[in-house]
C-alpha cells in the first residue's frame, strides 16, 4: 500500500524524468486538484513551471484572491492571471441549457487558456526551453465518470479548468490521475500547502455558472456568491467541513415565490442546499446537518440576501440525483 510520502516521491521523481528540462503550464481553478497537482510539478522542476489563472467570473467569494495570493504565497509559484469575467458573461448571455452552459464555458476557458498559454510559449523561447507540458488535475474519478474508461457512458461533460485543449501541442502530465480527493489531500499536506486549500471543498470547472438555474448574469452570479459564503460560513463554524463533502448552494433563478418580511410582500428567489457526503463524488448521500445550523444559514440568506426569500434542502442521494443541479 501507498504511503503519501511514498506518492509525492514517486511522483516527483515521475515528472522529472517525463519532463526534463521543458518548461511546463498549468491551469489553477481556484480547486484542490489543480493545486495539488501544480505544487507537485513545483516541487519537481520548480521554475520550469508556470501557472496560468484564468478568472472566468464564476468562482465562489474570495476565491480568486487565494488563488492569487495565498497560493503564490505557499508555493513561490509563477502565476500569470488573465481577467476573462466580461469575456465569459457575454459567452453565457442566453444560455440556459446546462450542458450547453458546460460546453459554452469550456470552450471560452480553452480560448483564453491557449492565448495565455501561447504567451508563456513565447517567453519559453526566448529562455530557450519551449512549453511542451500541461499539467492536469485529473483524478481517478474524473477519469471514469468522464467516460475515460473504454465503453463508459458520459455522464455530464466534464470540463476540469486547465482542460486539454484539442489541438494544442502539449503532453500531459497528470500527476493525481490515480488518486482519490482524500489522497490528495494528504499529498497537498505533505507539501506543505495551506489547510486552507487543501480542505476547499470540491468545486467544478464550471463553477457557479452550472449553479444558477437559467441564465447566467452578473447579478445573479452576485446573490449566488453572497448566499454560498453564508452557507460555507457557517458550515465551518459549525465545524462541519470535513464531514461533509460539499455543499451547492444552487440558485433557482427564474422562480419566484411570494414571502413576506417585516411590513412587506416579498417576490424573490429560493436557493437549495445541496449539502452531501462522499467518499469519490461517484455516489453520494445527502448530508444530515443539524438542525439547528441549517436554521442559521436559513436565517442569515433571507436576512442578508435581499433578492432570496425561501431556503430549501436537497434531501436526494446520488443516484439518483447527481450533486450538482447541472
Ligand atoms: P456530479 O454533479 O456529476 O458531480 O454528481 C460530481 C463531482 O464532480 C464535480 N463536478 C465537476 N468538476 N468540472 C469539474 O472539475 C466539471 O465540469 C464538474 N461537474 C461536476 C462536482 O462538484 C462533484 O464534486
Amino acid at each position: 500500500s501507498w504511503t503519501t510520502d511514498s506518492i509525492v516521491e514517486d511522483q516527483v521523481a515521475a515528472i522529472r524524468e517525463q519532463v526534463g528540462s521543458k518548461r511546463v503550464v498549468c491551469g489553477l481553478s481556484g480547486g484542490v486538484d489543480s493545486a495539488v497537482a501544480a505544487a507537485l510539478v513545483q516541487r519537481a522542476v520548480g521554475d520550469q513551471l508556470t501557472c496560468v489563472f484564468v478568472d472566468h467570473g464564476l468562482l465562489r467569494k474570495d476565491e480568486a484572491r487565494q488563488v492569487e495570493e495565498d497560493f503564490v504565497a505557499a508555493t513561490g509559484v509563477s502565476l500569470k492571471v488573465v481577467d476573462a469575467k466580461e469575456r465569459f458573461l457575454s459567452a453565457l448571455a442566453g444560455v440556459t441549457d446546462p450542458e450547453t452552459k458546460r460546453k459554452t464555458i469550456g470552450r471560452e476557458f480553452i480560448r483564453v487558456f491557449e492565448q495565455a498559454a501561447a504567451e508563456v510559449v513565447a517567453e519559453g523561447d526566448a529562455a530557450g526551453e519551449p512549453v511542451e507540458f500541461l499539467v492536469q488535475g485529473t483524478l481517478y474519478p474524473d477519469i471514469v465518470e468522464s467516460g475515460g474508461g473504454a465503453g463508459t457512458a458520459t455522464i455530464k461533460s466534464h470540463h476540469n479548468v486547465g482542460g486539454l485543449p484539442e489541438d494544442l501541442q502539449f503532453a500531459l502530465v497528470e500527476p493525481l490521475r490515480t488518486l482519490f480527493k482524500d489522497e490528495v489531500r494528504k499529498v497537498g499536506l505533505e507539501l506543505g500547502l495551506p489547510e486552507e486549500i487543501v480542505w476547499r471543498q470540491p468545486f467544478p470547472g464550471p463553477g457557479l455558472g452550472i449553479r444558477i438555474i437559467g441564465e447566467v448574469t452578473e447579478d445573479r452570479l452576485a446573490i449566488l456568491r453572497e448566499a454560498d459564503a453564508i452557507a460555507r460560513e457557517e458550515l465551518t463554524l459549525a465545524g462541519l467541513d470535513r464531514d461533509i463533502w460539499q455543499c451547492p448552494v444552487v440558485l433557482l433563478a427564474d422562480v419566484r415565490s411570494v414571502g413576506v418580511q417585516g411590513d412587506g410582500r416579498t417576490y424573490g428567489h429560493p436557493v437549495v442546499l445541496r449539502p452531501v457526503t462522499s467518499e469519490d463524488a461517484m455516489t453520494a448521500d445527502w448530508a444530515r446537518v443539524p438542525y439547528d445550523v441549517l436554521a442559521r444559514i436559513s436565517t442569515r440568506i433571507t436576512n442578508e440576501v435581499r433578492e432570496i426569500n425561501r431556503v430549501t434542502l436537497d434531501v436526494t442521494s446520488k443516484p439518483p440525483g447527481t450533486i450538482e443541479w447541472e
